[in-house]
Order: C-alpha cells, then sequence, then structure tokens
C-alpha cells in the first residue's frame, strides 16, 4: 500500500465502518462463501479494516476467522467491536500485520478472503505468494474488489428494478451509494482488476481453477482461485 493510503485508512478506521456497517455491504461479504467447495474450517481475512469483513465470515462459517490488517488503527477499532458487539465469536481474532510479509506456517489456512484488499496492494506479486504459501493444497483464495469494466450508470441501470425495495431503507442505501461511489474514485486511483489482470496474477503466484464472476452489478469483482 503506498503512503497515501496508509494514511488514509489510518484516520479512517470509524468513517469507514460508518460506512460499511450495514446490511448491503454484509450481505456482499456473505457471498464470498459461495465460491468455497466444502465449509472452511481455518479462514484468514485480508485487509480486515474494522472487522466488519471478518464478523460477517466468522458468523456465517463457523469456522476460526483470523482478520489481519496493515492499519493498528483498524486492528483496534476491529478489537473494540468484537468485544462489544460480537464477543459470542470466539473462533474469531485480529492481528496487525503485512499481507505481503505473514507470520503463518506454510499451509495452515483453507480458505483465504479478501473484501476490497487487493486493489489496495503496491506489491501483489508478493502479497499473492504469500496467500499461496499459507494455503492448504486444494485451499481456496476468494477475493472481492473493484472491476475495471464496471461503471457506475451501468450499475444504477442495471439495479432499476431494486428501486422500490432499496427505498424502503433510505439510509441504509444512501451510505451504500456513498461508499459505492468513493470506492470507485478509490479503485480508480489505484488500480481496478479485470479478468485478464486476475488470470495473470493468480496464475504466477501458482493458483489453479482460476476464475472471476461480476457482482454488484458489474462494479465489483469476485476472483477465485485454488491452491
Ligand atoms: C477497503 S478496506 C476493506 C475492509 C473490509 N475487508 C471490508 O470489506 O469492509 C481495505 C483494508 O486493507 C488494508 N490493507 C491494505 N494493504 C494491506 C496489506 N499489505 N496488508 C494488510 N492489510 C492491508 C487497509 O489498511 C484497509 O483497512
Amino acid at each position: 500500500m503506498d503512503s497515501t493510503n496508509t494514511w488514509v485508512f489510518k484516520f479512517a478506521a470509524s468513517g469507514y465502518d460508518l460506512m460499511t456497517a450495514q446490511d448491503l455491504w454484509r450481505r456482499q461479504i456473505a457471498r464470498l462463501l459461495d465460491h468455497v467447495p466444502t465449509p472452511p474450517q481455518r479462514i484468514l481475512d485480508l485487509g480486515c479494516g474494522p472487522g466488519v469483513s471478518s464478523f460477517e465470515l466468522a458468523e456465517r462459517s463457523g469456522a476460526e476467522v483470523l482478520g489481519l490488517d496493515f492499519s493498528e488503527r483498524m486492528i483496534q477499532r476491529a478489537q473494540q467491536r468484537h468485544v462489544k458487539e460480537f464477543a459470542h465469536l470466539e473462533r474469531l481474532s485480529f492481528a496487525h500485520g503485512d499481507a505481503a510479509d505473514l507470520d503463518l506456517p506454510d499451509q495452515s489456512v483453507d480458505l483465504v478472503t479478501g473484501h476490497s484488499f487487493l486493489y489496495l496492494v503496491h506489491d501483489r506479486p508478493a502479497v499473492l505468494g504469500e496467500i499461496r504459501r499459507v494455503l492448504c493444497p486444494g485451499g481456496s483464495l476468494v477475493l472481492m474488489e473493484p472491476h475495471a469494466h464496471g461503471t457506475l450508470p451501468s450499475a444504477a441501470w442495471q439495479a432499476r428494478g431494486q428501486l422500490g425495495q432499496l427505498w424502503q431503507t433510505p439510509w441504509d442505501t444512501s451510505r451504500f451509494c456513498t461508499s459505492m461511489a468513493l470506492w470507485r474514485i478509490f479503485g480508480s486511483a489505484n488500480g481496478m482488476l479485470s479478468d485478464r489482470s486476475v488470470a495473470q496474477l493468480f496464475g504466477q503466484a501458482g493458483f489453479a481453477n482460476i476464475h472471476t464472476q461480476p457482482t454488484l452489478q458489474g462494479l465489483g469483482l469476485h476472483c477465485i482461485g485454488r491452491a
């Protein structure tokens, strides 16, 4: 992550979960598990931010989950929320660390997730190499990243059938739309992912069964590979 992003995430922890601690974002996170062939036992959630993704994955899977983030402020926020709101998730823990240099043994997890994470990473090959190292044989990597070929107008057009439903929760919907607009701006500055870049990056790191699937009306891309 470059120094501007490090600064942004250091100071954005509280504002970030104001935007993302909501049902629409949580439902998106839960969809990561749709790409896993067997129930995972041990999940590593990279770039967990203030914990929203790790809470949802732990709640849905019942697996042991480790949420990891580069920003100490994000990890503090995640730990506070864990104690106050999610104390029942006893198999969840958080750690501060760099995904490019994981303090985990080889072949020690069976699912690595990243929800809106890899696009922020400066040295993507180094991070993917580390993920490949810690995944058990047959384990999965499932990411959700901003999609280089999505656009806000085309997403709004595709979502037109859900307008009635979205207006029933105006606060959540407006926070979600704001977070999507900011995500696109941040994604453009950092480099979004495409089918092609995923095939290349995952292939070079030694992943098999690489595939992608657009989500969020084309604004997001699920990126999947097996160790
Ligand atoms: C956009 S937030 C996503 C948070 C959460 N996964 C969610 O969906 O709500 C991305 C996070 O990735 C973290 N990050 C970026 N590069 C990282 C790295 N090399 N190692 C660990 N965390 C990193 C940032 O600090 C930031 O908190």
